[in-house]
């Protein structure tokens, strides 16, 4: 089933026919339990789709034949639905994935601040490109658009917990120390690095008691609270409900004559019109 380090670019949405081995009876038995208590959530078991491919995910590491199977049979599915939508996010990995998939955010900030180096650095010390594993299966490598971590750029992440201000050397000795298994801690987050199919078991819906770990928000998050503070800086004080609220009631009825009752500030009902009315000259 493992093929690391053999893909193409025409592979990556190959399923290899053995990924449809059942599971063992052990493995499904629990995978249903699981599923159950995922599908109780929604009122359509349906919508239950993406944590159960997280689910099966955390399984088998990436969507298997049989994960896409038993997706469809819990949730009256077609198996072309499941994987129309198992083919739609990048989260789900349509071939063996790695123990951590490490994310280089090549985006235009990180870019500039370094990442393009990161990448070309740490891609030619793995010698993978862009969703390759090494043969160990320990390290997919990627390209990643903005994790909204500029303030901490260049940005890498590993099963999508942060790695702040790294650089080529610090990101090289990084997946090093993941291969090797030695301990390694998000720069905010948790305080330790979970792997692939631990991540997707959370992304499941089924906590790993991590998630107040760590530092949230770091320094250069919170610079400009501090500076408003220092100033005595502070947002326009909103207006008060009674401000807000008109003492006029107005009446708005659709094209589909459905009726609904709105509450309307009449000075801003007002002040709509004039816009309305200089915009139209
Ligand atoms: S551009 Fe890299 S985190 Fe935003």
């Amino acid at each position: 089933m493992e093929h690391y380090g053999e893909q193409t670019a025409s592979g990556f949405l190959h399923v290899a026919p053995e990924s449809k081995e059942p599971y063992a009876p052990d493995v499904l038995a629990k995978l249903a339990e699981d599923a159950a208590a995922i599908v109780a959530r929604y009122p359509v078991k349906r919508s239950a789709l993406l944590p159960m491919l997280h689910l099966v995910q955390s399984v088998d590491g990436y969507i298997a034949g049989r994960g896409v199977t038993f997706c469809a049979d819990t949730l009256g599915l077609s198996e072309a639905e499941v994987s129309g939508v198992a083919t739609f996010y990048t989260q789900y990995k349509r071939h063996p994935n790695g123990d951590y998939t490490v994310g280089v955010c090549t985006n235009t900030l990180c870019a500039i601040m370094g990442g393009d180096q990161i990448w070309d650095t740490v891609s030619e010390h793995l010698d993978l490109g862009h969703d390759e594993t090494t043969t160990d299966g320990k390290i997919t490598l990627e390209r990643v658009e903005c994790n909204a971590a500029c303030d901490f750029a260049p940005v890498v992440m590993v099963n999508w917990e942060f790695y702040d201000n790294q650089t080529p050397e610090s990101t090289v000795a990084l997946v090093d120390d993941l291969r090797s298994g030695a301990p390694v801690k998000p720069t905010r987050g948790p305080n330790r690095q979970c792997t692939f199919k631990e991540m997707s078991r959370v992304l499941a819906g089924f906590p790993d008691g991590l998630a107040d770990e760590g530092v949230g928000a770091g320094p250069a998050s919170l610079i400009g609270l501090e500076v408003a503070h220092e100033h005595d800086w502070r947002a326009p004080r909103p207006q008060s409900a009674g401000e807000l609220m008109a003492p006029e009631h107005e009446t708005v009825t659709l094209k589909d004559e459905r009726t609904i009752k709105t509450e309307v500030a009449a000075e801003s009902l007002a002040q709509a019109r004039v816009a309305d009315t200089k915009a139209g000259e």
